[in-house]
């Protein structure tokens, strides 16, 4: 407290005079942030950046000598460490007299270029590996470093953390907070305290917060601000345990972090290679981080009962009120075991021995049901993400649904019981009790980590092993364990181990007591009806528990993904009690780094794949999409599938159509007939004969025949930056591709018109004439074409542009070059294979809103919602001239089943009014991201309609340079969020979003709220 009054006050001028009288230097001074002494920043040209460190009053000689020798020993090993500079007279600390006659002690120290961690808003994996490995870099440096400054009583030494949080606690009003200081001081009092006197000491810095790690700026994105290159600030200084220095950088790392454990084990990982910690010390780390953090809201409760105005003081505990929350939710041996993962040690030894135990004592283990598994007829199901057992639709995997379902496929298999896998992940747990952290798109608990016995109802339950009760309980709440029961058991060498028995009957727990004996092969449950046993199929869930964590029946039965390798370790495979022999078991599905390496093998490489992190994806519903680990998805992306992925009307019609007959257009049908009537009545009158083939690619090819056919031309003219399919006439076609890498420039009847593009086009939004304009140049190609005397066969065009980057063109543009174009004899085909079936939100085709008819217009992807199908509508006029006595034939186009698909996917754009929620949510999302322009240097613009949306993103408003890289790091933070979008644009830098039609207002608020919090990352400044 009087340390403030004696705060030395001097000012930029008195720094610089300073600066010179002392050490030479011809500099400004800027002043930099500290509470008890002084700091300038000195800037000397040539000489350097230093800080002039003037201190309190009352600072002790030797802690600044402590601080000095410190450094200056650091920095024969490290390079994150300033540098000591010595006065003119060779001085480390100098004396200075303040106007009011105070004393204080001056030193100089290399200023480390960069900005404090705690102003860079993302931390990644490798900032936070990173900052571990300097600190462990630094405790190695400092192992043979002592100095009889760093020897004494301080209030922010860990070692004296009982003490202080003792004496403090009561000041802290919040009753809460106090009971988790509470609980953490037990915790510490058992856990930490008999490790102590083994564990390493050392002068430690002891301040590693994030506000003292500089981390410094390169070139990359990903990588940009996620290296440390300073930690400064030795004020803090004290002999102590060395892992306290850890502790102290991961206590401040963690905050308001939404998986602080994980943060916490990076951080270890990245220590432990730079200084290996020993056994005692990573068991006491967990306990020391959350000592430190309640010795801050005990100090900082202290501080305000003195300084009660103070209102910083109480903001600046808001984050630890926060987290330690959360991590009091984390078992101390649950992050031990986290820790020694991420040190490449045996996560949890004793797990071993246990499952070692169980091994050598099979065969004295009794069946659990009155069946033998090891030997009975058995139907192992796969209840995984991908499991057509399951259905995407969470309401058709009620209890009922999957009964019917699991119990017809035993019988199927004559199987006398079903076996549920261990260690797989499924989509099966929807209620709020699997849900993690508040966000839809967040990891919930998905892996299940017992074995299902599904079995009849009432089937008896026997204990394998011999033991006692342990503990029983009716967890009735829906999709809880039920009755469920829990014995406690020994190896023959003593470890204790536990067996859990979920979903049982209720009269199971009748007559059972905490300690009861139960012997090996008794009865002493039975399988439960749904209706008892927390809503499921009857079955047993029964499960090893190796290490409690001081839970007792509500001990999870599934975790969440992330985690699996070391629940797996605390719950190991159940089958080392049943004994199914593991060759009955069907072989495991590859891991993604197995797909990916497969995938490399096998498929050509130019198909590329999304991401940085590849997903695996498993499973689609409506907007959403699974992966292999059950995490979903918000798909902002896939136009493709229109309605929805897996859309049931569209899965019955192809099912239903696929069993009756699958048969091509020779034959009289009348699914054709009715999709094509169907379809031609969503179009202009004049528009009324379809083709049908597989593929967009496919349509405009066709389309291009129907033009020469009809001109009798050959040349065409398209839009910069289009995309019009694979084929080879289509890459002639699509600048897009043949002006892109590999491409070899347009074949002699291909004429390119600038792309009429309002934001970095030739002629701009603030141009009145930019549609005149940009149709003049159209006009120009055919007046040129005309000079040399060739004829036109048509125009073709997104009428949104959606690869030249969600290009909305300007009004009157396409009317007017129509007109060109018509009057030249040639034909205008819209390519609406994006923009169709209601996706602009406003109309059901894109060239509606100009009041245009084309002659031809080809639809694609959505129209299959994934069935690979593609029309061409066109007039009976150019039809006509197209049959010319060569057949058309598609072996698969207009086939039945294609038709009945495409018939449903129309039917249910128009009955689910799906056009309509484009509209609505795509306002939602513009409301939401046009701000950003104003808020954001590099969102240049955000355009679109419905849900045909882009985000340009731009290095200069001036230049216009395109932000390719920060476009795809955004779209791979988004993944990171659970979120999939694109990039499209000719330079890439425009972020396309473009979901499901069924993407609604929520998802709507939830992606623009991530991508805000995304742009809020410095990564872009
Ligand atoms: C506008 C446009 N036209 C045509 C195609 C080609 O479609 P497909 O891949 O079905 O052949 C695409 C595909 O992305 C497209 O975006």
């Amino acid at each position: 407290m009087s340390l403030l009054k004696h705060t030395p006050q001097f000012t930029e001028q008195d720094a610089v005079s300073i600066a010179k009288d002392l050490y030479g230097l011809q500099a400004t001074a800027k002043p930099l942030p500290s509470e008890r002494d002084q700091n300038f920043r000195v800037s000397a040209g040539a000489a350097g950046h230093f800080v002039l460190k003037i201190a309190n009053a009352l600072e002790d000689r030797t802690m600044l000598d402590c601080q000095n020798q410190a450094m200056r020993h650091l920095t024969r090993h490290v390079a994150f460490c300033p540098k000591v500079i010595s006065s003119k007279s060779g001085d480390l600390i100098s004396g200075i007299q303040s106007s009011t006659d105070e004393s204080h002690m001056v030193r100089l120290v290399t200023y480390l270029p960069g900005i404090p961690m705690g102003s860079v808003k993302r931390h990644s994996a490798g900032l936070l590996e990173d900052l571990g490995r300097c600190v462990g870099e630094m405790d190695r440096a400092m192992a043979d470093f002592d100095h009889p400054g760093a020897h004494r009583d301080f209030y922010w030494d860990l070692a004296k953390g009982l003490e202080i949080v003792k004496e403090y606690q009561a000041l802290i009003s919040d009753a809460s907070l106090r009971k988790l200081i509470e609980k953490f001081t037990l915790d510490y009092e058992q856990y930490v305290t008999p490790l102590l006197p083994d564990l390493r000491k050392s002068v430690i810095h002891n301040d590693a917060n994030d506000y003292n790690v500089i981390v410094g700026r390169n070139d990359d994105l990903y990588t940009r601000n996620q290296r440390v290159v300073g930690i400064i600030d030795f004020g803090d200084m004290v002999y102590s345990h060395t892992v306290g220095n850890l502790a102290v950088a991961v206590a401040y790392a963690i905050l308001d972090k939404s998986d602080p454990l994980r943060t916490a084990a990076h951080m270890l990982k990245g220590y432990h290679r730079g200084y290996p910690l020993a056994q005692d010390e990573i068991a006491s780390l967990y306990l020391m981080v959350c000592m430190r953090l309640c010795m801050s809201a005990c100090i900082a409760a202290h501080q305000l009962k003195q300084r009660p105005d103070n209102a910083y003081l109480a903001i600046s505990q808001l984050p630890i009120q926060r987290t330690l929350p959360a991590l009091a939710e984390i078992h101390p041996r649950f992050a031990e075991a986290a820790f020694r993962q991420a040190c490449d040690l045996t996560p949890l030894p004793h797990s071993q021995a246990i499952c070692d135990g169980l091994k050598r004592n099979r065969d004295a283990m009794a069946p659990v049901l009155d069946i033998d598994l090891r030997t009975a007829p058995l139907k192992i199901f796969d209840l995984s993400v991908a499991s057509s057992l399951v259905h995407g639709n969470p309401e058709k995997n009620t209890e009922a649904y999957i009964t019917k379902r699991l119990w017809a496929e035993m019988q199927a298999a004559n199987a006398k019981a079903g076996i549920g896998r261990y260690n797989e992940a499924r989509m099966l747990y929807t209620s709020p009790l699997f849900v993690t952290g508040n966000v839809s798109t967040a990891e919930h608990r998905a892996v299940h980590i017992g074995i299902d016995l599904f079995a009849e109802t009432g089937a008896a339950v026997h204990a394998p092993i011999a033991g006692k009760v342990f503990a029983f309980s009716n967890n009735d709440a829906p999709q809880d364990y039920g009755p469920v029961v829990i014995l406690e058991h020994t190896t023959d060498k003593g470890e204790p181990f536990y067996t859990l028995f979920g979903h049982l009957s209720p009269d199971s727990l009748e007559g059972l007591y905490a300690g009861k004996p139960i012997a090996c092969g008794e009865r002493f449950g039975r399988i439960g009806a749904a209706d008892v046993n927390g809503g499921w199929t009857p079955h047993l869930h029964f499960q090893i528990i190796t290490d409690l964590l001081d839970m007792s029946c509500d001990f999870p039965g599934v975790v969440r993904s992330g985690e699996r390798s070391l629940w797996t370790l605390f719950s190991p495979d159940p089958n080392l009690v049943i004994g199914i022999p593991q060759d009955r078991f069907p072989a495991t599905d590859p891991s993604v780094s197995d797909t990916l390496a497969a995938r490399r093998k096998y498929i050509g490489r130019n198909l590329s794949i999304g991401y940085r992190n590849p997903i695996k994806m498993v499973r689609g519903w409506r907007q959403y999409l699974f992966d292999d680990t059950g995490r979903r998805y918000l798909d902002a992306y896939n136009n493709i599938p229109h309605v929805g992925h897996c859309h049931p009307r569209v899965v019955e019609a192809a099912g239903r159509q696929m069993s009756v007959l699958s048969t091509n257009t020779r034959y009289l049908h009348d699914l054709i007939n009715r999709y094509a009537e169907r379809l031609c009545a969503t179009m202009p009158e004049s528009l009324s004969v379809c083709f049908f083939v597989n593929s967009a690619s496919e349509g405009n090819e066709l389309a291009l025949r129907l033009a020469r056919a009809y001109t009798g031309q050959r040349d065409m003219i398209v839009l910069e930056a289009a995309y019009h399919g694979n084929t080879t006439s289509l890459i002639d076609i699509s600048p897009y591709k043949h002006e892109g890498p590999g491409g070899k420039g347009p074949p002699a009847w291909v004429h390119t018109a600038p792309i009429p593009d309002l934001y970095r086009g030739l002629y701009r939004s603030d141009d009145l004439k930019a549609a005149r304009k940009y149709a003049g140049h159209v006009d120009d190609i055919i007046r040129e074409l005309k000079g040399k005397g060739i004829g036109l066969a048509g125009f073709i065009a997104e009428t949104c542009p959606s690869v030249a980057g969600q290009i909305f063109l300007p009004q009157d543009y396409l009317p007017e070059v129509y007109r060109h174009v018509r009057k030249a004899g040639g034909l205008c085909i819209a390519d609406e294979v994006q923009t169709g079936y209601g996706r602009i939100g406003t109309h059901f085709y894109a060239f509606e809103a100009e009041n245009l008819v084309p002659d031809i217009v080809v639809l694609g992807k959505p129209i299959g919602n994934g069935h690979p199908i593609s029309a061409v509508v066109t007039t009976p006029e150019i039809a006509e001239t197209f049959d010319n006595g060569m057949e058309f034939f598609s072996s698969f186009g207009g086939n039945t089943v294609s038709c009945a698909v495409g018939l449903t996917v129309l039917e249910v754009v128009l009955e689910e009014n799906l056009q309509a929620n484009a509209l609505k949510a795509g306002k939602r999302m513009l409301a939401g991201m046009k701000p950003f322009i104003e808020r954001y240097p590099i969102v240049g613009d955000v355009r679109g309609s419905g849900l045909f949306l882009g985000v340009e993103l731009v290095r200069s408003r001036e230049t216009l340079e395109p932000a390719k890289e920060e476009a795809e790091f955004i779209v791979n933070r988004m993944r990171d969020a659970g979120i999939l979008l694109g990039t499209d644009g000719p330079f890439e830098n425009v972020i396309k979003i473009r979901p499901p039609m069924p993407f609604d207002e929520s998802n709507a608020e939830l992606l623009v709220a991530n991508m805000e919090q995304i742009l809020e990352e410095d990564f872009w400044v």
